[in-house]
């Protein structure tokens, strides 16, 4: 279903899909599985949201500050690298980091248009209204939608900066990475740049805080998808009987999120129809947040068209924002 609205004359929303059924259904099909798994996009209705921007300025997660220290320190350099171009963000909460690269922008007197893709239209909206306060010259045109249906709408550009921050990536398995980068070089043309921040493979000591702080913002985010089944489905879920279990697999580099029954129990989804039984200590599979080598991300990116243009990282060497430029697939390979 597409639908358009305008908020005002510098702000365009579209949401080229409806993400509501996709979620009943995955819900459904996720929750009948053997291990159960939830796919960690529906993190993200408005609470959700809002309580990732309270994760991000956890003492514990240091990658969101890490990484704004690197586009503070770098910005210049990155708008300096690509020129004139209408940026586009792939899950662009708050575009709190963003304002660093449009401020830039702004600076050396290019034209600001702006492409912020995510799946909450609620803080897609409160997000552009922001914006275009702040930067009275800017045009958005957002998409509210998962990355797949918004890089399939991107709207005609000269030339794209498109950003993948946060580490975003590292939520993706392995085939699906491949799928979006596919997906990517599908959407582009040559000559387009891709910014890419993530997380770099480090001690279990300080990765695992990151994902279980002593506050218990991360623990209510991820409990918060009971509760959005709950509103969004008429589900019973009692959150009090999931724990929130997050741990570092070091064999896989990846951080690896659940929600674990504490009894036995079974829970009703009035709107699916379904009785789901659980276990005590089986689990639902919320997240995997991959942990990263850089040698090995510029190998998975170069068959599909991007080379490698520049890196800047932090002081420890724990996070890393490449930038890369979509030069076109010349041997059929993606
Ligand atoms: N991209 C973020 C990451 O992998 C997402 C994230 C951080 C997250 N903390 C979380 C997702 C807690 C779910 C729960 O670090």
């Amino acid at each position: 279903m597409n639908s358009m609205h305008s908020s005002n004359g510098r702000v365009r929303i579209l949401v080229p899909f409806e993400i509501r059924s996709r979620f009943r259904e995955d819900v459904a099909t996720g929750l009948s599985r053997p291990q159960k798994s939830i796919a960690p996009k529906y993190f993200y209705d408005h609470a959700g949201s809002l309580l990732f921007e309270q994760i991000c300025q956890l003492p514990e997660y240091y990658l969101t500050r890490t990484e704004t220290t690197i586009l503070t320190e770098h910005a210049a350099d990155i708008i300096e690298a690509v020129g004139e171009c209408t940026i586009v963000e792939l899950g662009s909460g708050s575009s709190v980091k963003t304002r660093l690269l449009l401020t830039e922008c702004q600076r050396s007197g290019y034209q600001l248009r702006y492409v912020p893709i995510d799946i909450s239209e609620s803080m897609l909206r409160e997000t552009a209204a922001n914006l275009v306060a702040d930067y009275p010259l800017l045009q958005i045109e957002a998409l509210a939608t998962d990355y797949e249906n918004g890089l399939a709408a991107l709207p005609p550009a000269q030339r794209r900066l498109v950003l993948f921050l946060g580490s975003n990536l590292g939520n993706f398995t392995a085939s699906e990475q491949d799928q979006l980068f596919s997906s990517l070089a599908a959407s582009l043309q040559p000559g387009d740049y891709f910014l890419l921040g993530l997380d770099l493979r480090k001690s279990a000591t300080i990765l695992e805080p990151a994902y279980n702080d002593a506050a218990g913002v991360t623990a209510a985010f991820n409990r918060n998808l009971l509760q959005r089944i709950n509103r969004e489905l008429g589900a019973d879920f009692d959150l009090a009987a999931f724990a929130h279990l997050a741990f570092y697999n070091q064999k896989l580099g990846q951080i690896e999120m659940h929600l674990q029954s504490t009894g036995t129990q079974e829970v009703a989804i009035a709107d699916l129809d379904l009785r789901v039984p659980f276990q005590v200590g089986e689990t639902i599979h919320t997240e995997i947040s991959r942990k990263f080598d850089a040698a090995e991300t510029r190998a998975h990116l170069q068959p599909y068209g991007f080379q490698h243009r520049a890196r800047w990282t932090d002081a420890h060497g724990w996070f890393l924002v490449s930038l890369f430029q979509f030069i076109g697939v010349t041997n059929g390979q993606a």
